[in-house]
């Protein structure tokens, strides 16, 4: 089974999930179907990716009762500011056709407009008044989140930052980690380029696993949360199917290795200026 992590504020979130970025609607109700079945929990989504309506027909349709399912979305660059967020977050319930999310997260922080702390003070209301049961944030840097919890004095429950084998983020996991916030993974296998490495390659042979399931063992055992994306039945249950193995001391060695600091998204410093 999928292990159940707590967050800062209490609620606990399952450490792997289903990433459905770059899906149509159609896409990702049959992604979400198929990961519910094969025994997934938690869906992550974004009003960006322009497929809430389908994952929320996804969850209908699993048979699985919405109580059990983690639904995450974020709330877009555009719809920052205090009144905007609130709208842009009852808009995406409308298109999940659900009456609240799980996590809702500001996707970035966009520094240069300088409005995430009032969109942070829109998630703290929206989760008081029950619409996210919790909130974060995505792509911040470790002086963002202390400035939100300077003016606002709420830290966000998860951090998701891009973090792979290539992009190990220790410092930024560092500091998630000393306020309790906890890192989740977006494109946990490097948008599928981490995958053709020759060291991962040896790896999932000698644990006769793919290379897909050593690097979100990686992940796992370094306690960070993963959204791995598939819309291919068979490898959405394969990226599930870790729980049955352990990397030993050298193989994470050996994988601290792969750091190269090199992003494959944008670096959040200047994206939606
Ligand atoms: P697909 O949707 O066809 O399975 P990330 O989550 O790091 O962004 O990576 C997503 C990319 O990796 C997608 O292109 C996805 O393609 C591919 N992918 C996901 N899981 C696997 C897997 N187990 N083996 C190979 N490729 C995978």
């Amino acid at each position: 089974a999928i292990p159940m992590i707590e967050m800062n504020d209490g609620h606990r979130i399952p450490q792997l999930g289903l990433g459905v970025w770059q899906d149509d609607d159609a896409q990702a109700a049959a992604a979400v179907r198929c990961a519910l079945q094969a025994g997934y929990r938690l869906v992550d989504t974004a009003s960006i990716y322009e497929n809430e309506a389908g994952v929320g027909n996804g969850v209908r349709e699993s048979g699985i009762e919405r109580a059990e399912v983690f639904v995450t979305t974020k709330i877009w660059n555009a719809d920052q500011g205090y009144q905007a967020a609130q709208d842009a977050l009852h808009a995406s319930l409308e298109r999940l056709g659900m009456d609240y999310v799980d996590l809702l997260l500001i996707h970035w922080p966009v520094p240069s407009r300088d409005l995430y702390v009032e969109t942070w003070r829109a998630l703290i209301k929206l989760r008081e008044q029950g619409l996210a049961r919790s909130i974060g944030v995505s792509n911040f840097r470790a002086d963002e989140l202390h400035r939100l919890f300077k003016e606002t004095g709420q830290l966000p429950a998860v951090n998701q930052i891009e973090l792979h084998p290539w992009l190990q983020q220790g410092e930024l996991r560092t500091a998630n980690g000393v306020h309790g916030v906890r890192t989740q993974a977006w494109s946990p296998l490097g948008q599928g380029k981490v995958l053709a490495d020759p060291l991962i390659a040896g790896l999932a042979a000698k644990h006769a696993k793919e290379p897909a399931q050593i690097i979100l063992r990686w992940h796992i055992q370094h306690g960070v949360l993963v959204i791995p994306k598939s819309a291919n039945p068979e490898r959405i249950r394969a990226n599930a199917d870790i729980f049955d193995f352990v990397l030993d001391e050298d193989d994470m060695a050996a994988l601290a290795e792969l750091d190269r600091g090199q992003r494959i998204g944008p670096d959040p410093a200047t994206f939606g200026a």
